[in-house]
């Protein structure tokens, strides 16, 4: 009886851990990649970069992201940010990078008439340095603090 309980429930363990990935639970580093990178590209001219982004991206599902920044560097050259020396973040963690030069990218703001879900953004393209939180053996940027 006990034995078949636990079978049982080891059963259970083994399929929740099989199912779970397979539900399309994206990684934090596809899931930063997603959000934040932006390779090879600059919005130009293009004032309507960020909407277009930023639906694409789909940050615009559901609710409309308020702030969001593309990075427009090959993802070796943000990877490579992780391997600065660490820093603070913002939520008291010590596992964020701030890159030694500028990088390219874009903020998209969300502008006081958008409206879900016809969200609208604000393109302004920068140049600064950037801060990366990082995770894993093989470090990779999970999460950007802030650009500097
Ligand atoms: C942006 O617009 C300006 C003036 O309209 C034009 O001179 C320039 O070539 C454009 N740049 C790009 C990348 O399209
Ligand atoms: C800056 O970072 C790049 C890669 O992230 C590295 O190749 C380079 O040596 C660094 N430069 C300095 C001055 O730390
Ligand atoms: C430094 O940051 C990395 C992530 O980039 C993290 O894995 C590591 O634990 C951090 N080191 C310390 C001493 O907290
Ligand atoms: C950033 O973009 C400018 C032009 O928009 C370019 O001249 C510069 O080389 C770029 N910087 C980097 C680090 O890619
Ligand atoms: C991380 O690296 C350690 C030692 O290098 C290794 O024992 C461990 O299996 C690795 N974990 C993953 C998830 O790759």
């Amino acid at each position: 009886m006990v034995l078949k309980f636990l079978f049982l429930f080891l059963s259970l363990l083994l399929v929740l851990g099989w199912v779970q990935p397979s539900l399309g639970r994206e990684s934090p580093s596809k899931k930063f990649q997603r959000q934040h990178m932006d390779s090879g590209n600059s919005p130009g001219n293009n004032t309507n970069y960020c909407n277009q982004m930023m639906k694409r991206r789909k940050m615009t599902r559901g609710w409309c992201k308020p702030v969001n920044t593309f990075v427009h560097e090959s993802l070796e050259d943000v990877k490579a940010i992780c391997s600065e020396k660490n820093i603070t973040c913002k939520n008291g963690q010590y596992n964020c990078h701030q890159s030694n030069s500028t990088v390219n990218i874009t903020d998209c703001r969300q502008t006081g008439s958008s409206r879900y879900p016809n969200c609208v953004y604000k393109t302004t393209k920068l140049q600064k340095r950037i801060i990366v939180a990082c995770e894993g053996n093989v470090s990779m940027p999970v999460h950007l603090d802030a650009s500097v």
